[in-house]
Protein backbone atom coordinates (compact mmCIF):
# COMPACT_ATOMS: atom_id res chain seq x y z
CA UNK A 1 0.00 0.00 0.00
CA UNK A 2 2.67 2.12 0.77
CA UNK A 3 3.54 1.92 -3.24
CA UNK A 4 0.50 3.51 -3.77
CA UNK A 5 1.11 6.27 -1.29
CA UNK A 6 4.28 7.20 -2.75
CA UNK A 7 2.84 6.85 -6.62
CA UNK A 8 0.40 9.28 -5.48
CA UNK A 9 2.10 11.81 -3.85
CA UNK A 10 4.87 11.68 -6.52
CA UNK A 11 1.71 12.45 -9.04
CA UNK A 12 0.11 14.85 -7.14
CA UNK A 13 3.83 16.44 -7.09
CA UNK A 14 3.81 16.55 -10.66
CA UNK A 15 0.56 18.09 -11.08
CA UNK A 16 1.22 20.90 -8.64
CA UNK A 17 4.69 21.92 -10.69
CA UNK A 18 2.89 21.57 -14.56
CA UNK A 19 3.63 24.79 -15.64
CA UNK A 20 1.67 25.05 -18.47
CA UNK A 21 -1.58 23.51 -20.32
CA UNK A 22 1.05 21.04 -22.46
CA UNK A 23 2.67 19.38 -19.40
CA UNK A 24 -0.04 19.03 -17.31
CA UNK A 25 -1.62 16.71 -20.29
CA UNK A 26 1.66 15.03 -20.29
CA UNK A 27 1.79 14.30 -16.45
CA UNK A 28 -2.15 13.26 -17.20
CA UNK A 29 -0.95 10.68 -19.99
CA UNK A 30 2.00 9.19 -17.84
CA UNK A 31 -0.70 8.59 -15.06
CA UNK A 32 -4.27 7.72 -16.43
CA UNK A 33 -2.95 6.93 -19.86
CA UNK A 34 -2.80 3.52 -21.72
CA UNK A 35 0.60 2.86 -20.61
CA UNK A 36 0.23 5.17 -17.37
CA UNK A 37 1.81 4.57 -14.07
CA UNK A 38 -1.80 3.92 -12.85
CA UNK A 39 -3.17 1.53 -15.67
CA UNK A 40 0.14 -0.59 -15.17
CA UNK A 41 -0.97 -1.09 -11.50
CA UNK A 42 -4.39 -1.66 -12.46
CA UNK A 43 -2.87 -4.62 -15.20
CA UNK A 44 -1.00 -5.86 -12.21
CA UNK A 45 -4.55 -6.74 -10.30
CA UNK A 46 -5.49 -10.04 -12.01
CA UNK A 47 -2.13 -11.23 -10.12
CA UNK A 48 -3.11 -10.92 -6.85
CA UNK A 49 -4.70 -12.56 -4.12
CA UNK A 50 -8.60 -11.95 -3.92
CA UNK A 51 -8.76 -10.15 -0.70
CA UNK A 52 -5.74 -8.42 -2.22
CA UNK A 53 -7.15 -7.97 -5.65
CA UNK A 54 -10.18 -6.47 -3.64
CA UNK A 55 -8.27 -3.51 -1.44
CA UNK A 56 -5.61 -2.75 -3.96
CA UNK A 57 -8.71 -2.20 -6.57
CA UNK A 58 -10.63 -0.09 -4.74
CA UNK A 59 -6.98 2.21 -3.40
CA UNK A 60 -6.23 2.54 -6.81
CA UNK A 61 -9.78 3.92 -8.11
CA UNK A 62 -9.29 6.35 -5.64
CA UNK A 63 -5.67 7.46 -5.93
CA UNK A 64 -7.55 7.35 -9.66
CA UNK A 65 -10.14 10.10 -8.59
CA UNK A 66 -7.75 11.75 -6.74
CA UNK A 67 -5.16 12.35 -9.32
CA UNK A 68 -7.78 13.29 -12.21
CA UNK A 69 -9.72 15.71 -9.65
CA UNK A 70 -6.06 17.45 -8.81
CA UNK A 71 -5.16 17.59 -12.67
CA UNK A 72 -8.58 19.12 -13.35
CA UNK A 73 -8.27 21.90 -10.18
CA UNK A 74 -5.16 22.96 -11.66
CA UNK A 75 -6.64 23.61 -15.13
CA UNK A 76 -9.12 25.49 -13.57
CA UNK A 77 -6.41 27.22 -11.68
CA UNK A 78 -4.43 27.97 -14.63
CA UNK A 79 -7.07 29.22 -16.85
CA UNK A 80 -8.06 31.76 -14.04
CA UNK A 81 -4.29 32.90 -14.07
CA UNK A 82 -4.40 33.19 -17.27
CA UNK A 83 -7.70 35.61 -17.61
CA UNK A 84 -6.19 37.64 -14.57
CA UNK A 85 -2.92 38.39 -16.14
CA UNK A 86 -5.29 39.18 -19.55
CA UNK A 87 -7.51 41.26 -17.41
CA UNK A 88 -4.54 42.85 -15.63
CA UNK A 89 -2.65 43.84 -18.63
CA UNK A 90 -5.62 45.42 -20.39
CA UNK A 91 -6.58 47.22 -17.36
CA UNK A 92 -8.62 50.63 -18.51
CA UNK A 93 -8.65 53.37 -15.62
CA UNK A 94 -12.12 55.02 -16.63
CA UNK A 95 -11.65 57.82 -14.24
CA UNK A 96 -8.92 59.01 -16.42
CA UNK A 97 -9.37 62.47 -17.88
CA UNK A 98 -11.16 61.79 -21.80
CA UNK A 99 -7.93 61.89 -23.89
CA UNK A 100 -4.81 62.32 -21.66
CA UNK A 101 -2.24 62.95 -24.77
CA UNK A 102 -4.19 66.25 -25.84
CA UNK A 103 -3.59 69.91 -24.52
CA UNK A 104 -6.30 71.77 -26.12
CA UNK A 105 -8.41 74.60 -24.94
CA UNK A 106 -11.65 75.88 -25.94
CA UNK A 107 -10.06 79.17 -27.60
CA UNK A 108 -12.33 82.66 -25.33
CA UNK A 109 -14.32 83.50 -28.48
CA UNK A 110 -16.04 79.72 -28.84
CA UNK A 111 -16.50 79.79 -24.96
CA UNK A 112 -18.04 83.82 -24.93
CA UNK A 113 -20.17 82.80 -27.68
CA UNK A 114 -21.03 78.98 -25.36
CA UNK A 115 -21.78 81.31 -22.57
CA UNK A 116 -24.05 83.85 -24.20
CA UNK A 117 -26.24 80.87 -25.97
CA UNK A 118 -26.29 79.49 -22.60
CA UNK A 119 -28.16 82.80 -21.06
CA UNK A 120 -30.01 83.77 -23.68
CA UNK A 121 -31.13 79.84 -24.45
CA UNK A 122 -32.77 79.63 -20.98
CA UNK A 123 -34.91 82.96 -22.06
CA UNK A 124 -36.13 80.69 -25.00
CA UNK A 125 -34.31 81.79 -27.83
CA UNK A 126 -32.85 79.76 -30.46
CA UNK A 127 -30.30 79.85 -32.61
CA UNK A 128 -30.18 80.61 -36.19
CA UNK A 129 -27.52 80.95 -39.18
CA UNK A 130 -26.60 83.19 -41.82
CA UNK A 131 -24.01 83.02 -44.67
CA UNK A 132 -21.23 85.06 -44.42
CA UNK A 133 -20.96 85.85 -47.95
CA UNK A 134 -23.91 87.71 -47.87
CA UNK A 135 -26.65 89.20 -50.73
CA UNK A 136 -25.86 93.13 -50.21
CA UNK A 137 -29.76 93.50 -50.23
CA UNK A 138 -29.66 91.93 -46.89
CA UNK A 139 -27.02 92.76 -45.69
CA UNK A 140 -28.17 97.01 -46.40
CA UNK A 141 -31.10 96.94 -48.29
CA UNK A 142 -33.88 95.37 -46.68
CA UNK A 143 -32.27 96.28 -43.09
CA UNK A 144 -33.19 100.02 -44.44
CA UNK A 145 -29.89 100.76 -45.83
CA UNK A 146 -30.34 101.87 -49.16
CA UNK A 147 -27.11 102.40 -51.90
CA UNK A 148 -27.11 106.02 -50.81
CA UNK A 149 -27.27 105.86 -47.31
CA UNK A 150 -24.13 107.57 -44.96
CA UNK A 151 -24.33 104.42 -43.18
CA UNK A 152 -23.21 102.24 -45.98
CA UNK A 153 -19.84 103.98 -45.69
CA UNK A 154 -19.52 103.96 -42.13
CA UNK A 155 -19.18 99.73 -42.61
CA UNK A 156 -15.83 99.66 -44.27
CA UNK A 157 -17.44 96.49 -46.23
CA UNK A 158 -15.39 93.83 -48.59
CA UNK A 159 -17.83 94.16 -51.49
CA UNK A 160 -17.17 91.18 -53.84
CA UNK A 161 -17.40 91.17 -57.43
CA UNK A 162 -20.32 91.95 -59.28
CA UNK A 163 -22.80 94.75 -60.52
CA UNK A 164 -25.47 96.47 -58.86
CA UNK A 165 -27.33 96.58 -55.47
CA UNK A 166 -29.07 93.74 -55.85
CA UNK A 167 -26.70 91.08 -57.70
CA UNK A 168 -23.72 92.17 -55.84
CA UNK A 169 -21.90 90.15 -52.87
CA UNK A 170 -20.36 91.25 -49.03
CA UNK A 171 -18.83 89.65 -46.97
CA UNK A 172 -21.36 90.51 -44.07
CA UNK A 173 -20.87 93.70 -41.94
CA UNK A 174 -22.65 92.59 -39.52
CA UNK A 175 -25.54 89.42 -38.34
CA UNK A 176 -28.13 91.86 -38.82
CA UNK A 177 -28.92 90.18 -42.04
CA UNK A 178 -29.45 87.29 -40.18
CA UNK A 179 -32.95 88.57 -38.69
CA UNK A 180 -34.28 89.35 -42.52
CA UNK A 181 -33.39 85.54 -43.42
CA UNK A 182 -35.51 84.63 -40.10
CA UNK A 183 -38.17 87.08 -40.39
CA UNK A 184 -39.01 86.04 -44.34
CA UNK A 185 -38.42 82.17 -43.61
CA UNK A 186 -40.52 81.91 -40.65
CA UNK A 187 -43.79 83.13 -39.64
CA UNK A 188 -43.96 85.39 -36.01
CA UNK A 189 -43.68 84.71 -33.12
CA UNK A 190 -40.01 84.79 -33.30
CA UNK A 191 -37.09 84.61 -30.64
CA UNK A 192 -33.74 83.94 -32.26
CA UNK A 193 -29.79 84.88 -31.61
CA UNK A 194 -27.54 84.63 -34.60
CA UNK A 195 -23.86 83.74 -33.58
CA UNK A 196 -21.49 84.29 -36.09
CA UNK A 197 -18.21 85.80 -37.76
CA UNK A 198 -18.55 89.24 -39.44
CA UNK A 199 -16.35 91.59 -41.26
CA UNK A 200 -14.73 94.95 -41.80
CA UNK A 201 -11.97 96.18 -43.52
CA UNK A 202 -10.49 98.03 -40.34
CA UNK A 203 -7.00 96.80 -38.55
CA UNK A 204 -5.99 98.35 -35.15
CA UNK A 205 -5.98 97.53 -31.30
CA UNK A 206 -9.70 97.56 -31.21
CA UNK A 207 -10.27 96.35 -34.62
CA UNK A 208 -9.67 92.84 -37.00
CA UNK A 209 -11.35 92.51 -40.41
CA UNK A 210 -12.91 89.31 -39.11
CA UNK A 211 -14.65 89.30 -35.91
CA UNK A 212 -17.72 88.16 -34.10
CA UNK A 213 -21.47 89.22 -32.94
CA UNK A 214 -24.38 87.91 -31.93
CA UNK A 215 -27.63 89.34 -32.84
CA UNK A 216 -30.86 88.63 -31.41
CA UNK A 217 -34.24 89.65 -32.29
CA UNK A 218 -37.90 88.87 -31.17
CA UNK A 219 -41.39 89.61 -32.77
CA UNK A 220 -45.09 89.05 -31.44
CA UNK A 221 -47.86 90.78 -31.40
CA UNK A 222 -47.04 93.04 -28.19
CA UNK A 223 -43.73 93.21 -27.67
CA UNK A 224 -42.36 96.43 -26.77
CA UNK A 225 -39.71 98.47 -25.05
CA UNK A 226 -39.84 97.01 -22.00
CA UNK A 227 -39.65 93.17 -23.14
CA UNK A 228 -36.15 94.57 -24.94
CA UNK A 229 -35.01 96.90 -21.71
CA UNK A 230 -35.58 93.84 -18.87
CA UNK A 231 -34.04 91.21 -21.26
CA UNK A 232 -30.59 93.07 -21.73
CA UNK A 233 -30.46 94.33 -18.56
CA UNK A 234 -30.59 90.45 -17.44
CA UNK A 235 -28.35 89.58 -20.28
CA UNK A 236 -25.29 91.91 -18.75
CA UNK A 237 -26.06 91.23 -15.01
CA UNK A 238 -26.07 87.25 -15.88
CA UNK A 239 -23.01 87.52 -18.29
CA UNK A 240 -20.66 89.77 -15.99
CA UNK A 241 -21.81 87.63 -12.78
CA UNK A 242 -22.81 91.24 -10.94
CA UNK A 243 -26.38 91.10 -9.64
CA UNK A 244 -26.96 94.82 -9.28
CA UNK A 245 -24.63 95.79 -12.32
CA UNK A 246 -25.55 99.48 -13.56
CA UNK A 247 -27.29 99.14 -17.05
CA UNK A 248 -28.13 101.87 -19.03
CA UNK A 249 -30.06 103.14 -22.24
CA UNK A 250 -28.40 105.93 -23.96
CA UNK A 251 -30.45 107.04 -26.92
CA UNK A 252 -28.81 106.30 -30.55
CA UNK A 253 -29.50 105.74 -34.42
CA UNK A 254 -29.80 102.48 -36.61
CA UNK A 255 -31.41 102.42 -39.66
CA UNK A 256 -33.03 99.13 -38.80
CA UNK A 257 -34.31 99.81 -35.20
CA UNK A 258 -36.77 103.08 -34.03
CA UNK A 259 -36.04 103.60 -31.29
CA UNK A 260 -32.45 102.83 -31.32
CA UNK A 261 -30.41 102.79 -28.00
CA UNK A 262 -26.85 101.34 -26.93
CA UNK A 263 -26.37 100.03 -24.36
CA UNK A 264 -23.54 101.02 -21.23
CA UNK A 265 -22.58 99.24 -18.43
CA UNK A 266 -21.45 101.00 -14.66
CA UNK A 267 -17.53 100.90 -14.15
CA UNK A 268 -15.04 102.30 -12.14
CA UNK A 269 -11.53 103.27 -13.58
CA UNK A 270 -9.26 104.11 -10.42
CA UNK A 271 -5.97 104.50 -10.41
CA UNK A 272 -5.66 102.58 -14.24
CA UNK A 273 -7.39 99.61 -12.54
CA UNK A 274 -10.94 98.58 -14.74
CA UNK A 275 -13.69 96.86 -12.72
CA UNK A 276 -17.15 96.20 -13.92
CA UNK A 277 -19.99 97.33 -11.77
CA UNK A 278 -20.97 100.06 -9.36
CA UNK A 279 -18.96 103.17 -9.80
CA UNK A 280 -18.75 106.91 -11.46
CA UNK A 281 -18.25 105.72 -15.45
CA UNK A 282 -19.70 103.84 -18.56
CA UNK A 283 -19.02 101.40 -20.94
CA UNK A 284 -20.74 101.06 -24.01
CA UNK A 285 -21.35 97.43 -24.67
CA UNK A 286 -24.22 96.32 -27.39
CA UNK A 287 -26.83 98.23 -29.44
CA UNK A 288 -30.33 97.68 -29.79
CA UNK A 289 -33.46 98.97 -30.61
CA UNK A 290 -37.07 98.45 -31.55
CA UNK A 291 -37.15 96.47 -35.32
CA UNK A 292 -38.10 99.47 -37.67
CA UNK A 293 -41.54 98.75 -39.13
CA UNK A 294 -40.36 99.73 -42.26
CA UNK A 295 -37.70 96.28 -42.28
CA UNK A 296 -40.85 94.35 -40.95
CA UNK A 297 -42.56 94.79 -44.21
CA UNK A 298 -39.00 94.33 -46.57
CA UNK A 299 -39.67 90.96 -44.98
CA UNK A 300 -43.51 90.61 -45.84
CA UNK A 301 -44.64 91.15 -42.19
CA UNK A 302 -47.81 93.16 -41.01
CA UNK A 303 -46.01 95.80 -39.08
CA UNK A 304 -49.67 96.67 -37.88
CA UNK A 305 -50.09 93.47 -36.49
CA UNK A 306 -46.54 93.05 -35.73
CA UNK A 307 -43.26 94.63 -33.48
CA UNK A 308 -40.44 93.29 -32.25
CA UNK A 309 -36.78 94.04 -30.71
CA UNK A 310 -33.23 93.42 -32.09
CA UNK A 311 -29.82 93.81 -30.78
CA UNK A 312 -26.22 93.49 -31.33
CA UNK A 313 -23.14 92.82 -29.93
CA UNK A 314 -19.56 92.26 -30.44
CA UNK A 315 -18.22 89.00 -29.12
CA UNK A 316 -14.62 90.01 -28.57
CA UNK A 317 -15.96 93.11 -26.82
CA UNK A 318 -17.26 91.36 -24.40
CA UNK A 319 -14.78 88.69 -24.08
CA UNK A 320 -12.02 91.16 -23.56
CA UNK A 321 -14.05 93.02 -20.94
CA UNK A 322 -15.11 90.05 -18.43
CA UNK A 323 -11.50 88.65 -19.58
CA UNK A 324 -9.43 91.33 -19.08
CA UNK A 325 -7.99 90.41 -22.35
CA UNK A 326 -6.30 93.82 -23.43
CA UNK A 327 -5.79 93.67 -27.01
CA UNK A 328 -8.44 92.55 -29.35
CA UNK A 329 -5.13 91.39 -32.55
CA UNK A 330 -4.22 88.74 -30.25
CA UNK A 331 -7.65 86.92 -30.93
CA UNK A 332 -6.43 85.76 -33.80
CA UNK A 333 -2.67 85.43 -33.83
CA UNK A 334 -3.05 81.40 -32.74
CA UNK A 335 0.01 82.10 -30.32
CA UNK A 336 -0.12 78.62 -27.55
CA UNK A 337 0.94 80.39 -24.67
CA UNK A 338 -1.75 83.16 -24.65
CA UNK A 339 -4.78 80.41 -25.70
CA UNK A 340 -2.84 78.35 -22.57
CA UNK A 341 -3.55 81.36 -20.71
CA UNK A 342 -6.72 82.46 -21.53
CA UNK A 343 -8.43 79.38 -22.61
CA UNK A 344 -10.92 77.08 -21.38
CA UNK A 345 -10.60 73.47 -20.39
CA UNK A 346 -12.82 71.37 -23.28
CA UNK A 347 -15.21 69.97 -20.52
CA UNK A 348 -15.86 73.24 -19.25
CA UNK A 349 -19.25 74.18 -21.21
CA UNK A 350 -21.24 77.10 -19.64
CA UNK A 351 -24.59 76.37 -18.21
CA UNK A 352 -27.27 78.23 -16.22
CA UNK A 353 -27.55 75.25 -13.88
CA UNK A 354 -23.79 74.88 -13.22
CA UNK A 355 -22.71 78.49 -13.27
CA UNK A 356 -21.16 80.06 -16.29
CA UNK A 357 -17.53 80.03 -15.16
CA UNK A 358 -16.81 76.80 -13.42
N1 LIG B 1 -25.88 95.63 -36.48
C1 LIG B 1 -25.51 96.64 -35.54
C2 LIG B 1 -23.99 96.84 -35.63
O1 LIG B 1 -23.31 96.03 -36.19
C3 LIG B 1 -25.89 96.27 -34.13
C4 LIG B 1 -27.38 96.24 -33.93
C5 LIG B 1 -28.09 95.08 -34.13
C6 LIG B 1 -28.07 97.37 -33.53
C7 LIG B 1 -29.45 95.04 -33.94
C8 LIG B 1 -29.42 97.33 -33.33
C9 LIG B 1 -30.12 96.18 -33.52
O2 LIG B 1 -23.47 97.81 -35.11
Amino acid sequence: MSDIENLKSELLAQVEAADSLQTLEDVRVSALGKKGAITAQMKNLSGLEPDQRKAMGQALNALKGDVAAAIEAKKEAMADAELNAKLLSEKVDVTLPARPETEGFIHPISHTIEEVVAILGEMGFEVAEGPEIEDDWFNFTALNIPDDHPARQEHDTFYLPGEGTNGRKVLRTHTSPVQIRTMMNTKPPLRIIAPGRTYRCDYDATHTPMFHQVEGLVVDKSTHMGHLKGCLIDFCRAYFGVDDLPVRFRPSYFPFTEPSAEVDIGCTREGGEFKIGHGDDWLEILGCGMVNPKVLENCGIDSSEYQGFAFGMGVERIAMLKYGIPDLRTFFESDLRWLRHYGFQALDVPNMVGGLNP
